[in-house]
């Protein structure tokens, strides 16, 4: 938290700060400008967020014909006028709650990846201080935007409100808001809606996860409903893993404003004298190319701006074991299983959970969460045997934990009640398995058990690539045992001196990223999947320490077309886990014919989760395929640019109709690599049925002068009698055709995806080149 000041301090030795005079103040990135007015004893004013079409003289000029007042880029209780809402509220010692922050300083700091802009905003009357900070990347569309308060009051102040940036949207006629919504095993429904006149709040209060319900990022459309490649549109993704509120008011004399930061209700933030309170970071960005453009955006920044671990990497194929035996680990289930993603062609196999306890095996959900041994009933011969095993079969090997969890049946519950999170005096709520509880991540000790497990498991397995990290459970006992000890630690990341039981929302992810860091720290090659009951912890707070997330336990691959489209909004293809389900689905009971099923799963980090054993001969050949061309063509899809087609939910209407759909309901989308000299594009056939139009599909992103060739990629298999088994199948007709890339963007390709294919969910793969 202090990193910042510190390295303010060495730059200006080394003379490479600039302070800034000048009142309007310019942040760039390669197509976006973001326009303040900095004078020195006013309120920091945000004049512009756009293209670069706007001039700081168009902006003073159009500012001088209107008597509104510009709008404070950071309004604070006791400052503003009726149209705003504060982004920051305290309360000092004395019992005032207002601030009037005015611009003290401007710092500039100049690398050669990004401008980093600091305002520093006194309070009038009290020794208070808000430095406004913008990070703009000097080679993608992104601002970060945070703020980090600091006080010298003779006693603690209150933060009641500290929310991490504001933007001001000048117009407000015809705003769209996108946002994804959701559940447990449905994650990331896309919701457009206009923006009304008067106040949206999208909040997220599950304590240690919030991507499940409503996520922490959103699109602002300017021109009206959402398009996905042309279009005004704002983004933004708040970087925070807990707690968060994200309000939009559009007051009735137009414009746009919005807040975003963690959730004040129950995290109010006692911040002792002389220490730096530090906001997460909002992400903020926009495009002219609609929700696309801001997608790409996106992605290019996780990868390349350190907000997605070793984000420029692809990803390897894994087998994860869970859905195939669930708790039925036994040494021989799992070499068998080594045995079958090797066959397939797969590069990592990951042994998922049920593999531990010693007194409590953990043979269902109810027990062992945090006795982080070897069940030697399951595995006589230890972790070795199978890291033996995966090295002797060329492949990797991983593993599943979820450290920040206890069952109450477990050895370290017995010997630490006290670590996990409960109230005093008050019956615990039990999460999953009916004996799921919450480490105190807040506590220093329960800190150091978690960083020394990984480490042991790393350091005495030095095979293991590979930690799918899971999180099972909300904070549902908003308290700590051992209150009293937990003050005033400077350990551990915590940034405040209060004892007080209210900063847990905030201190438990300040504890974990402690935990993350120190680990990444010792291991920055292992592969993390960040996992909470699938994609419930999707979100840029996390995501620099991880490596990928598992979308979502639902792998229907169905419902999964709507899933991973909706996550694609923000997340990058190398960063979703997606994988190869069995059928008929244990969830829904669909019976989906495996070709569609790897063809979902390979539009991102292709993976298999089911036992191969149960597989008929045509799923293992069709998979065998599928992972090989997959394996072709995974720097494409994995760290290509995410272009979507058709949507999934155009259709939503007719779906909902009585009539049958008379047009097919597909679902496609491309990558397309920076050089725009190859492509891979993957179509989905949602509804077949009987003389339905086919739908023509447009292609994007590609070149329109040069000639692409098709290749159908992962064909069908199909079953030769000659032979009497099942063996490679034809593509169809357009592979080998070239076109254009104008004639594949205007006109587009019927696409053969209908009832000549004799089976439900038709779908295809095309290479372009
Ligand atoms: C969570 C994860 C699953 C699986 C189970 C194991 O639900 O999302 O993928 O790892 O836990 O208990």
């Amino acid at each position: 938290m202090r990193k910042c000041n510190l390295l303010f301090l060495v730059m200006a030795c080394m003379g490479l700060i600039c302070p800034v005079h000048a009142t309007f103040v310019t942040l760039e990135t390669p197509n976006t400008r973001l326009i303040l007015d900095a004078t020195e004893g006013q309120q920091l004013a945000m004049l512009y967020y756009g293209d670069k079409s706007a001039t700081p003289d168009d902006i003073s000029n159009q500012q001088s014909a209107i008597s509104n007042q510009p709008s404070a880029a950071y309004p604070a209780f006791g400052d503003i006028d009726m149209i705003h809402l504060p982004a920051i509220q305290v309360q000092h010692a004395d019992g005032d709650l207002s601030l009037n922050l005015r611009v003290k300083s401007v710092e500039q700091l100049s690398t050669f990846n990004f401008q980093l802009s600091t305002f520093t905003l006194a309070d009038t009357r009290q020794p208070l201080t808000v430095r406004v900070c913008y990070k703009a990347w000097r080679n993608v569309d992104i601002i970060e935007t945070w703020t980090e308060i600091e006080h010298q009051e003779k006693q603690p102040v209150t933060l009641k409100r500290f929310d991490s940036g504001y933007l001001h949207i000048g117009e407000g006629d015809n705003v769209w808001l996108t946002h994804l919504h959701g559940d447990w095993a449905a994650e990331a429904v896309v919701t457009h809606e206009p923006l009304t006149r008067g106040l949206k709040v999208i909040r997220n209060t599950d304590g240690s996860r919030n991507a499940h319900l409503d996520a922490p990022e959103l699109m602002l459309s300017l021109d009206g409903a959402p398009s996905e490649n042309s279009g005004r549109v704002i983004g933004a993704a708040l970087c925070w893993n807990g707690n968060f509120e994200l309000r939009l008011n559009a007051p009735n004399n137009g414009g746009v404003h919005l807040y975003a930061g963690i959730d004040p209700q129950s995290s109010e933030y006692v911040l002792a004298p002389k220490r730096v309170f530090t906001t997460p970071h909002l992400a903020l960005t926009y495009s002219t190319e609609g929700m696309g453009g801001v997608s790409r955006t996106f992605h290019r920044w996780a990868r390349s701006c350190g907000y997605l671990h070793d984000g420029n990497a692809t990803r390897d194929v894994l087998l994860n074991s869970w859905e195939g035996i669930y708790f039925d680990i036994t040494e021989q289930r799992i070499i068998d299983m080594m045995d079958d993603i090797a066959a397939f062609g797969g590069e990592l196999f990951v042994m998922d959970d049920g593999w531990f306890g010693d007194k409590y095996p953990r043979n269902d959900d109810s027990s062992s969460l945090g006795d982080w041994v070897v069940d030697t009933r399951k595995l006589p011969n230890g972790l070795q045997a199978l890291t033996e095993a995966a090295k002797a079969r060329h492949i990797k090997f991983g593993i599943w934990i979820e450290p920040e969890a206890v069952n109450t049946v477990s050895e370290l519950y017995e010997q630490h009640p006290d670590w996990a999170l409960q109230v005093p005096g008050r019956e615990l709520k039990l999460g999953r398995g009916g004996t799921q509880l919450v480490l105190d991540m807040t506590n220093p000790k329960v800190q150091d058990f978690v960083v020394n497990m990984v480490d042991e498991l790393l350091s005495n397995n030095p095979y293991i690539s590979y930690i799918k990290w899971d999180a099972n459970a909300s904070i549902q006992n908003y308290g700590h045992a051992l209150t009293a000890q937990r003050s005033n630690s400077p350990k551990g990341g915590l940034t405040s001196n209060s004892a007080a039981v209210n900063n847990l929302y905030i201190d438990y992810h300040l504890g974990l990223l402690n935990v993350l860091q120190r680990i990444r720290a010792k291991y920055p090659d292992i592969v993390i999947q960040n996992c909470a009951s699938g994609g419930g912890r999707a979100n840029y707070g996390l995501m620099p320490y991880f490596d990928e997330f598992w979308v979502s336990d639902n792998n229907d691959a169905l419902q999964r077309v709507y899933i991973q489209w909706g996550t694609s909004y923000f997340f990058p293809s190398n960063a979703m886990a997606q994988h190869i389900g069995g059928s008929p689905y244990q969830m829904t009971g669909r019976v989906v014919p495996i070709k569609f099923r790897c063809d979902v799963a390979m539009s991102g980090r292709l993976g298999i989760e089911l036992q191969p054993k149960h597989m008929t001969d045509e799923e293992r050949l069709q998979c065998t395929i599928a992972l090989a061309d997959y394996k072709a063509l995974c720097p494409i899809i994995q760290l290509g640019n995410l272009y979507r087609l058709v949507s999934p939910y155009n259709d939503q209407s007719q779906m909902t109709n009585v009539k049958l759909p008379e047009t097919q309901s597909v679902a496609a989308l491309m990558y397309v690599t920076d050089d725009k000299r190859e492509a891979v594009v993957f179509a989905y056939s949602l509804t077949n049925f009987m003389k339905q139009a086919p739908r023509r599909i447009r292609f994007a992103g590609l070149d329109p002068e040069k000639v692409y060739t098709l290749e159908e990629k992962n064909i069908r298999v199909q079953y030769n009698h000659a032979i009497g088994a099942w063996d490679k199948g034809e593509p169809c007709a357009l592979h080998g055709k070239q076109f254009t890339g104008a004639y594949l963007m205007s006109v587009g390709l019927l696409l053969p995806l209908s009832t000549e294919y004799t089976q439900d969910f038709p779908s295809r793969i095309f290479y372009l080149k």
